[in-house]
């Protein structure tokens, strides 16, 4: 792996923020979610964390921004603590090149998503894990409480009921992976999990504590292990050809890391076993991804070297 050891974080640091300064507000921010529209987006925060502990941040780190598709990554890994093959009959492993809540594949792939990172493939976990669990986002928030050392942590019920109430795509294709046999339990009661869970807000340096989950391949902030290291290795394959939508080429391209991103304007990438990064600025680009918290990650990997390539 292209990794310099010699980084001073704190210089990596200034760079990011000098680049990224003149860009602060640009990009639109996601209002198909209303509560998500209200959001102001002159604001940028960045965080890393470093396996052996150190956490660096920069800007609006501590403001609490909505999760929205990151959450994916974590209950992808909470379904794996169950063994890697249980999901994998019931969604795809393959970048989608289409929009996260895109209907059409869906129906001509017979109601299998094309990977757990995009709305159906998403959905479909969460599904899984509410039949493991019980409780899919109680789950979720125990798990995210505990990575993020923040026992608060939790769901902004008003930005779940506005994705509810306009959440009418994903009922669309929940119900159609239910007619394929593709939905374990009702789809209301899914959707209900599905919303709780992308609503779950976070800050950007708990971002960076909680993937570092990842960054140690699986072990947690307690020093347990929680899935195993090949289930971990294939998350974060995953993340660098599924994480950002249909920008994941670009996004390998330019930042060369494991990201997930969120229409809330959050990134997450990983530097396998070194460095967990958050970088979140609310305005996106044309496929939803923060324009300022791209910038920020390519700015990051060019700076420090750090890449999986
Ligand atoms: O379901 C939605 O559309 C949002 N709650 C999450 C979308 C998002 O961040 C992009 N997803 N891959």
């Amino acid at each position: 792996m292209a990794v310099s050891d010699d980084i001073d974080l704190s210089d990596a640091l200034t760079v990011v923020m000098e680049r990224v300064r003149p860009h602060i507000g640009e990009g639109k921010v996601a209002d198909y979610i209303p509560e998500l529209g209200r959001v102001d987006p002159k604001q940028f925060g960045f965080a890393v964390a470093s396996v052996d502990g150190e956490v660096r941040s920069l800007g609006d780190a501590d403001v609490r921004f909505s999760m929205q598709s990151m959450t994916k990554v974590f209950t992808l890994a909470l379904v794996n603590q169950e063994g890697e093959d249980h999901i994998w009959g019931r969604v795809n492993r393959e970048p989608s090149g289409s929009a996260f809540n895109s209907l059409y594949q869906l129906e001509f792939e017979n109601g299998i998503p094309r990977n757990p990172l995009i709305n159906p493939g998403a959905i479909v976990v969460t599904d899984e894990l509410l039949g493991d669990t019980g409780d899919a986002f109680a789950a979720l928030r125990a798990l995210l409480r505990a990575e993020t050392g923040n026992p608060e942590l939790d769901a902004d019920e008003v930005t779940a009921r506005s994705e509810l109430e306009t959440g009418d795509r994903n009922r669309a294709l929940a119900y159609l992976m239910a007619g394929f046999g593709n939905m374990r339990n009702p789809v209301p009661e899914v959707l209900d999990h599905y919303f709780r869970q992308c609503s779950i807000t976070i800050t950007a340096t708990e971002l960076a504590r909680a993937g570092l989950l990842l960054a140690r391949h699986g072990v947690r902030a307690d020093g347990t292990r929680m899935i195993d290291r090949n289930a971990a290795r294939r998350i974060m394959a995953i993340m660098l050809t599924c994480g950002t939508y249909d920008a994941a080429g670009d996004f390998a391209y330019r930042v060369g890391l494991p990201c997930k991103s969120g229409v809330g304007g959050g990134i997450l990438a990983i530097v396998p076993g070194r460095y967990s990064i958050a970088a979140w600025g609310p305005g996106l680009d044309a496929k939803g991804n923060s324009v300022t918290g791209a910038l920020a990650l390519d700015t990051f990997t060019q700076v420090t070297s750090c890449s999986v390539f």
